[in-house]
């Protein structure tokens, strides 16, 4: 039977539907019909297991996107699954992990933008059953696909923003150095390890509880022995200026005794004969939050109001979200209830759980950090990439991956830093190179598994102590930048850290580069990546002026660096920085501008600085002039 194909069109945003879909994740599109013969390089096919997209891909086509994937910043010759899992142990090439973004950019003559808005399980063959092909295989008889078409990579990200969500804004501490570890109790130890750091000059700015704070791992409650007054803790926290973050799971003990299970009757997912559903997890046999239903979202959002309001928990922590436990069966049997009264098979809606979770959750508490995710999270939380390995290759692993996620819409994104699993085995010098790979990363949080090694700075030895703690105050340097990227992000859709081919997609060089980094438009970065602390650097198009040797350096070369932190400023750019507790902007070249994380808009040109109010700062001309050194009391 011929498929039946409707194209609408809002601007430079096109939506093709294949035979009536209902979709289950539902982005608002009010468009005008066009002829349905704009299909954008696209062709369908349809079998007995759904449809088939076929898209033309060149020798010289590059394709970007698909979230968290452990490939090479171009997405060619790979064939990845979209299904949220539980990829404890990923290395380099392990397919599929926690996120699930359905949306590439295909660059060839012209710029595309292909979503595909479900979040069952979708294949994306990008020339590998067929050399001259992307294939997306999608196991259901109708499709909505949305084009986007841009003159550059950034206006396809404006466009897939626009229409699934503009990133959150960030409050300015969930940009600063992060503490955690699986777990720290009881409470006096939270408050002990927090105060080392400090002690030892090390600023933090959120400690992370996990899942030990719990009674029995029973959602919203307190071991009561390691936690006597959870609140007088907080409140010591704070008046460290330390926030504090809880992680909550989604299971839910069956148990008539835990007055949250009887409180959520009627929200939980079913089995099909309308049962509630019971697998097991951390506390037993457990239910879940039905969160495609938004009777079980306000119920959860009542949960997390009561919980803030009560302990002044400052952000909440989501794990275990794809869902990735109660077992296997969860796939084979739990019905969904959505809105609109259909009931859908978990299959169906598996990748877009984590989401409605992160949306229940947003709406009561300041910063929220997400496992999981489908296109949208941006809007709702940041994503860390999972339980990562600590060892040399899982470096330029983080950094594909943290790339991947922010070219596909989300730019609040980090990772464990030092690796989850692993133990260190005296390789500090290993450590300070994750350090060293996310000093730009939007998310900077230290995280370790129960059986690795400690990891905290003030026990270091004190050579790596020195070093680890340089990296964080280079880090605390940038943040007015960072913030100020935060609100493009935020105001835009555009990415806080980039792929070089972001900007530079004309360049074949760009697609190769997969461990530099551009921070924002204005600065591009080389991380050390391996032991030698040598590595080769490739600078793009235009003038770099190197931030530690004031040298100009003309685009398009390879250089050698050995540099500890390799930082260029792009010409004609301003850069905030914080310096000796003062913003100072460095400005580079005959004119620039930035806003500022707080909305002041700066702007350089002939000669002169200008702001849109009035603050306190400090200006350095690079190269001419280098910042001084703070007055003694100062740092
Ligand atoms: C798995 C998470 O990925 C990890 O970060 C966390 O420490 C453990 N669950 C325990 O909650």
């Amino acid at each position: 039977m011929a498929l039946k194909i409707r194209v609408e069109r809002r601007g430079r945003i096109y939506k093709v539907s294949i035979n009536d879909p209902k979709p289950v994740v539902v982005f608002p599109f009010e468009g005008e019909e066009v002829s349905s013969d704009n299909l954008f390089l696209m062709s369908f096919s349809e079998d007995a297991e759904g449809i088939e997209v076929s898209i033309p891909l060149g020798v010289d086509t590059h394709i970007l996107g698909l979230g968290e994937k452990a490939f090479e910043i171009d997405r060619k010759r790979i064939r990845v699954v979209m299904r949220n899992t539980n990829a404890g142990g990923y290395t380099w090439f392990s397919d599929p992990l926690y996120v699930s973004i359905p949306f590439f950019i295909r660059i060839d003559r012209d710029i595309l933008g292909y979503f595909f808005n479900s979040p069952s399980r979708l294949v994306f063959d990008i020339g590998v059953s067929r050399y001259d092909r992307i294939l997306v295989r999608i196991p259901e008889r109708e499709a909505e696909i949305f084009v986007f078409q841009g003159d550059s990579v950034e206006e396809i990200l404006e466009h897939y923003t626009m229409l699934t969500g503009r990133p959150f804004m960030p409050p300015e501490w969930a940009l600063g150095y992060q503490i955690s570890r699986y777990s720290y109790y009881p409470q006096d130890v939270v408050v002990d390890v927090v105060e080392r750091h400090i002690k030892s000059g090390i600023p933090v700015s959120a400690v992370y509880l996990d899942i030990d704070y719990m009674s029995k791992y029973r959602i919203f409650t307190w071991d009561e022995e390691r936690f006597p007054s959870p609140k007088d803790m907080i409140e010591k926290l704070h008046s460290l200026g330390v926030k504090v973050i809880t992680i909550v799971d989604p299971y839910i003990r069956v148990d008539q005794e835990y007055p949250l299970f009887a409180e959520g009757l009627g929200k939980y997912i079913e089995n099909p004969d309308g049962t509630i559903y019971i697998g097991t997890g951390w506390p037993g046999l457990c239910t879940l939050p039905d969160f495609l239903n938004s009777k079980a979202r306000d119920w959860w959002a009542s949960l997390v109001r009561r919980w803030v309001r009560v302990y002044g928990v400052d952000g909440i922590w989501l794990d275990m979200n794809e869902p990735s436990q109660p077992g296997k069966k969860i796939e084979l049997e739990a019905i969904h209830r959505l809105d609109d009264g259909r009931k859908v098979p978990h299959e169906r809606v598996h990748n877009a759980y984590a989401l409605y979770e992160a949306m229940a959750t947003k709406g009561e508490v300041d910063f929220v950090l997400s496992r999981a995710g489908y296109s949208g999270i941006q809007r709702y939380s940041a994503i860390w990439t999972g339980d990562n390995t600590t060892s040399w290759e899982d470096l330029t692993l983080q950094i594909a991956l943290v790339l991947g996620l922010s070219i596909s819409g989300v730019p609040f994104v980090g990772c464990d830093i030092g690796g989850f699993d692993g133990r260190i085995k005296n390789d500090y010098q290993l450590l300070y190179r994750y350090y060293q790979i996310a000093l730009f990363f939007p998310l900077f949080r230290s995280h370790k598994s129960k059986q690795g090694s400690d990891q905290e700075i003030y026990q270091l030895p004190s050579y790596w102590k020195e070093k680890i703690r340089s990296a964080i105050m280079l880090r605390y340097k940038f943040l007015p930048y960072l913030y100020s990227l935060a609100r493009e992000a935020h105001e835009k859709g555009h990415p806080i850290v980039r792929p070089l081919a972001y900007h530079y997609y004309k360049d074949e060089n760009a697609y190769k580069i997969n461990d530099e980094y551009m921070v924002g438009d204005r600065i591009l970065y080389a991380p050390q990546i391996n032991r030698e602390g040598r590595r080769l650097i490739y600078l793009p198009e235009g003038i770099w002026l190197g931030w530690w040797d004031n040298k100009e350096y003309r685009g398009m070369q390879w250089i050698e660096s050995d540099e500890e932190f390799p930082i260029f400023i792009r010409r004609d750019s301003i850069v905030p920085t914080s310096h000796c507790g003062k913003i100072v902007f460095h400005i580079y070249g005959d004119k620039g501008s930035i806003t500022l994380g707080d909305g002041t808009s700066v702007e350089y040109i002939d000669n002169e600085l200008r702001l849109s109010r009035n603050m306190d700062y400090d200006v350095v001309k690079r190269p001419h002039e280098f910042e001084k050194p703070c007055p003694e009391t100062l740092e």
